[in-house]
């Protein structure tokens, strides 16, 4: 004991703030973070290299003086315990968090702040998904736990895009036959509506729709979750069953399938092709029923070239194949869900519909809206409050994030201003120019006629730009 307290404590710091699960963030007196851990990252939406050595005033340009705890925490010197904060982080997510701080004083003087952080979000899934389980199946009784009950159907996804809408027709065609599905879509694009929908629709729809996100809880708690535990299999554990075997005869949808281990995806593949389920410490082999819905949000073949997704799992789950497109590639469905959401927010909160103004309308076109329709729903709800009595939504309407995200755009346009004209116009001919080479694999004629100029062109244009393959 007494040695490994002898230990150098930056190495204890190191392991106990890189795999804590609160997020742990250090200013300085002079309000220079110094110190932000990858949990914090996670909450806030930052990579810890884009934030250390930077004020914060400059991070959150919103933050002041006055709103900012950790600037009454670095002023008085007294700590601040529990602190409840909303906001939506830089990836358009609502994070309800909450926060302490702690001065840093030595010898009197204060030296910085420490920050704790807790995504209650977090918090929440986890509770919930573990609770569930254990508590299943009393909570599949229909007048209890509203969580259990799965009520989209296809006509509450809204779009007008048509390739989407031929999709949903020709997912309501198969969607009966029981075959398991693979649905592609970036965060908030509408995969828990396409799932539901899906088993709404089929023949199992009196039977379980249980959902599982397999990035919420640790590995060997969800191999337990999933195919369940027989009892002196481990310390403690208990005679239950797992998700596979409650789902029976209906429908489980894995979310985030990407983040599941390689064995457990191993696991999972051998389920599927046996219709047999063996629980964590036991010998029974059990038969189960189930369909699968699976669901990532990384572009599958990339997963499977980069090793994250097994190949043989990819067809076995994909012979209904779903890819969602992020809502950027469907510029009007960006106005026609704008549309769709204000008209149901005034109806909500009783006031007339406003209009979305020019300048909004554009910055929506060109925004990239990572958090997709969450994300706009969320923006959408907040407008309706700011706008008040206007009948115009402008930009100053809009939440903080956004304007700031916006004030940063404009300091690169205005560096561009600033920038020599050559010098644009060069740096714009060389991206070109690269990403057609690469999109050619460096095969020069094939990519001047692609970007339709003379090969000679191309060869000058080259040469003058210094675009060389690298070795
Ligand atoms: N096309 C749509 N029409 C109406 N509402 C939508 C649409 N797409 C998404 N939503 C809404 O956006 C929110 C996010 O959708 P959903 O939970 O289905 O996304 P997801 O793809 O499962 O996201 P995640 O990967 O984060 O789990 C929900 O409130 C959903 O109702
Ligand atoms: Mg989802």
């Amino acid at each position: 004991m007494k040695k490994l307290l002898s230990i150098n404590t930056n190495i204890l710091f190191d392991i106990i703030t890189k795999n804590i699960d609160v997020g742990i963030a250090i200013i300085d007196k002079d309000g220079y973070l110094v110190y932000y851990n990858k949990a914090m990252g996670e909450i806030e939406g930052f990579d810890s290299n884009e934030v250390l050595n930077k004020h914060i005033f400059d991070l959150f340009p919103s933050v002041d003086m006055k709103n900012s705890s950790l600037f009454r925490c670095l002023k008085t010197g007294k700590p601040i315990y529990n602190d409840l904060q909303s906001y939506i982080n830089k990836k358009g997510k609502k994070i309800y968090s909450i926060i302490t701080n702690i001065p840093i004083i030595e010898d009197g003087e204060i030296l910085g702040v420490v920050e704790f952080a807790e995504d209650i979000g977090k918090i929440e899934k986890l509770h919930k998904s573990v609770n569930n389980w254990l508590n299943y199946p009393k909570l599949n009784n229909p007048d209890s736990n509203a969580d259990r009950i799965n009520h989209y159907s296809f006509d509450d996804f809204k779009t007008c895009d048509k390739s989407l809408l031929d999709l949903i027709e020709k997912v309501k065609r198969i969607a009966s036959y029981g075959s398991n599905v693979l649905i592609y879509g970036e965060t908030g694009t509408g995969k828990e509506i396409f799932a539901q929908s899906i088993h709404n629709i089929s023949n199992r729809r009196n039977k379980p729709f249980i959902a599982q996100n397999c990035a919420a809880i640790p590995e060997n708690l969800l191999e337990s979750i999933l195919f369940g535990t027989e009892k002196g299999s481990f310390t403690g554990a208990i005679t239950k069953e797992g998700l596979f075997e409650e789902a029976n005869g209906g429908t489980l949808l894995l979310d985030e399938l990407n983040t599941l281990p390689a064995y457990l995806q191993a696991k999972l593949l051998r389920v599927i092709q046996e219709g047999y389920v063996r629980r964590v410490g036991g010998r029974e082999e059990r038969r189960v029923d189930v369909r699968i819905i699976a669901t990532v949000n990384e572009n599958p073949m990339e997963l499977i070239k980069s090793q994250r997704f097994r190949q043989d799992l990819f067809f076995r789950l994909s012979t209904l194949y779903i890819c969602i497109p992020p809502l950027r590639e469907r510029k009007d469905d960006i106005f026609y869900l704008a549309d769709y959401f204000i008209n149901k927010y005034s109806t909500v909160f009783n006031v007339p519909k406003p209009k979305l103004s020019k300048e909004v309308s554009n910055f929506f076109m060109e925004y990239e809206w990572k958090g997709n329709v969450r994300e706009l729903i969320n923006v959408i709800e907040y407008v309706m409050m700011t706008v008040e009595g206007d009948r115009e939504i402008r930009l100053r309407h809009l939440p903080v994030y956004l304007l700031e995200y916006l004030e940063k755009e404009n300091i690169q346009k205005k560096e561009i201003i600033h920038s020599s004209y050559s010098d644009v116009v060069n740096d714009f001919e060389k991206e070109m120019i690269l990403n057609a080479l690469i999109r050619n694999n460096w095969n020069v004629t094939k990519t001047a006629r692609d970007l339709n100029i003379k090969r000679q062109t191309l060869q000058n244009k080259m040469k003058k730009l210094n675009i060389n393959k690298l070795k």
